[in-house]
């Protein structure tokens, strides 16, 4: 098995002749959090992106470079339906479907052809006690998702990713709708979920990435500028560019 989760190897991608990604190499390994940080329109959401193809869906995008997960290409042979199945995703805004509590977080597994109830609900408990959120919704899992509080709604959501057993979970700016309150949240479940995955997540919040993170990569027009320990890259720096920016110089 290959030492790291998540290798990519001079990534490239392009939106037509935009050049968005350039040149990146970066690692992950198992039960690590990488923190993505850099000003707007830098690359970081399509950098996560296309860690699950949904770039896919772009057709002026094009990329060169590998991919890999296990050691295994993701752009090569591997299935996109069996990629998102492991590579979850957690979007800026929750976004749960115009179901029933219970149903969002059964959805997946029900596509895959799981039908028997107990096994359904075995599933749907885990995955919502995994996400923090068993104890609010217990009573209520027949009650629409869209009746849940927005910080409720995001850890749905992460509940309906872990459903499908996951190895990896990508977050874009997953609190960045929420408030403090809620946001504190999904900090600290954050905390409890690198137990078993790997995880990636997106912030604007410089203290968020220190708090949450074994390892901070910062973008800058395209390019990954630095990727280190969140404590190197927080104390000691080796680009003024990543210093300039987590002193608050410009972003
Ligand atoms: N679908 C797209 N087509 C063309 N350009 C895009 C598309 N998505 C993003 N871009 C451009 O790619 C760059 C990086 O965007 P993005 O990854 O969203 O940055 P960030 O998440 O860091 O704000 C931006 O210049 C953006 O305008
Ligand atoms: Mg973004």
């Amino acid at each position: 098995m290959s030492e790291s989760k998540i290798d990519v190897r001079n990534l490239d991608l392009y939106y037509g002749d935009f050049h968005a990604l350039k040149s990146i190499n970066f690692t992950l390994g198992r039960q690590e959090v990488a923190a993505c940080i850099g000003p707007s329109g830098c690359g970081k959401s399509t950098f996560v992106r296309v860690l699950n193809r949904m770039n896919d869906l772009i057709p002026s995008c094009r990329i060169t470079g590998e991919i890999l997960i296990d050691g295994e290409n993701i752009y090569g042979n591997m299935d996109v339906t069996e990629l998102r199945s492991r590579v979850g995703m957690v979007f800026q805004k929750p976004n749960p479907f115009n179901m029933s509590v219970f149903d969002n977080v059964a959805y997946g597994k029900r596509m895959q052809g799981v039908k028997n109830k107990n096994t359904l609900a075995d599933i749907v408990e885990t995955s919502l006690r995994k996400a923090a959120l068993w104890e609010e919704v217990k009573d209520r899992l027949k009650k629409p998702a869209a009746a849940l509080s927005g910080g409720q709604q995001q850890r749905l959501c992460i509940a309906r990713s872990i459903a499908m057993e996951p190895e990896v979970i990508l977050m874009d700016e997953p609190t960045s709708a929420l408030d403090p309150i809620a946001t504190g949240r999904i900090e600290e479940l954050i905390g409890e979920l690198k137990k078993d995955y790997s995880i990636i997540i997106v912030t604007h919040a410089m203290h968020q990435a220190s708090r949450v993170s074994d390892k901070t990569a910062f973008f800058l027009l395209g390019d990954l500028i630095e990727y280190n320990d969140t404590r190197t890259v927080f104390t000691n720096p080796r680009d003024k560019r990543t210093e300039d920016y987590i002193s608050g110089r410009f972003g």
